[in-house]
């Protein structure tokens, strides 16, 4: 029981050359139920000062081989939270001064007052143990902090997946929908399908990256979606459009748009439906752009979509062009209605389609 109560009140290192004043403090604290060592050489102190744990460490001021502000010096350097009492017999304002300069926390002059001792080292004594507490609980803030940091890490990733698959999810409901549409009608079976395979080795063909290259593919498998606004006699007329038909065919593109409107993730996308019936001349539609107003990609589809039109049977058309007749086409209409430099790229895959 008496061991457990030394531990509890706190460990005492003193560093004194008299051997009287070290049994002195070492007799009165620890009938108090410290535990207490001490050295009479300041060397040998600091040695225990480094390899074991001291609640509060006493120096004598005056030692024979070094000063004892030389040793409070070094504790401090060793480790900043050490607890130091000077012990002085000829306090100064000076010495004091100076000692607390160099970090002591308090100083007890000899002839010791017994009250005045046990009181100065418990004061210490708790001090140092706050202290510790406090870099106990500053660590587990640290620590907890980290976690913290982590769990809002993962949760945002995992907020950022799911936001991710919903948006997929959007996407392939609609992308379905588009094909749903397209499989009614026999003349339009498959040409989201063929615009995109033709689209894709094109904008291969022309270096684009990744990305624009997945935005492209978007746009090729939903730019007719607006066709699901267009009356259904118009698309499957077989005899020639009149002028006010061909302007409600005409509005598909635009109609494409407002659908995808609300997903803004496919705004890049919506730009290459917007303008996948512009022409390199101006004369398309919706907004007449010309040149490189029109999106490079929305360039590319345009002749992969024109590509699909003609080689394959259209209601309102009674020709269906040829591989070759459809290429000679489409090289007749490069700088007017197609971006040449898309035709040439058009012109080097073509063999692979
Ligand atoms: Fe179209």
């Amino acid at each position: 029981m008496t061991g457990v109560s030394k531990v509890l009140e706190g460990s005492i290192l003193v560093i004194d050359d008299e051997e009287v004043i070290c049994n002195f403090i070492k007799d009165a604290l620890s009938e108090k139920g410290y535990s207490v060592v001490f050295a009479t050489e300041a060397k040998k102190g600091f040695e225990l000062a480094k390899l074991n744990y001291f609640d509060v460490v006493f120096v004598d001021l005056r030692m024979p081989e070094v000063n004892g502000l030389a040793v409070l010096q070094q504790l401090k350097r060793f480790d900043p939270d050490n607890v130091v009492i000077m012990i002085t017999g000829y306090p100064s304002f000076e010495t004091v001064k100076e000692a607390m300069y160099w970090g002591a926390f308090d100083y007890i002059s000899k002839p010791f007052d017994l009250e005045t001792l046990l009181f100065t080292t418990k004061r210490a004594v708790n001090f140092r143990r706050l202290n510790e507490e406090k870099k106990k609980l500053m660590e587990q803030i640290k620590q907890e902090n980290i976690m913290l940091d982590k769990k809002v890490q993962e949760r945002t990733e995992e907020l950022r997946n799911m936001y991710r698959r919903l948006q997929m999810t959007f996407v392939s409901t609609i992308k379905a929908l588009a094909k749903a549409l397209e499989a009614r009608d026999s003349y339009t079976r498959s040409h989201s399908e063929n615009v995109t395979k033709y689209a894709v080795m094109i904008a291969q063909e022309m270096k684009l990256s990744e990305r624009e290259i997945g935005e492209i593919k978007n746009a090729c498998e939903l730019h007719d979606l607006g066709k699901i606004g267009v009356h259904d006699y118009i698309l499957t007329k077989t005899e020639e459009l009149t002028p006010q038909e061909w302007e409600e065919i005409k509005l598909h593109s635009l109609k494409s748009v407002e659908i995808l409107k609300p997903l803004d993730f496919l705004d890049e996308v919506m730009e290459l439906i917007r303008q996948h019936h512009e022409r390199y001349d101006g004369t398309g539609y919706p907004d007449g752009l010309k040149g490189e107003a029109i999106k490079l990609g929305a360039r590319i589809i345009a002749v992969a979509d024109t590509f699909d039109a003609m080689t394959s049977k259209r209601p309102y058309r009674e020709k269906v062009f040829t591989k070759q007749e459809a290429i000679e086409e489409i090289k007749k209409k490069s700088g007017t209605q197609f971006d040449p430099r898309v035709v040439e790229a058009f012109l080097r895959i073509v063999d692979k389609l």
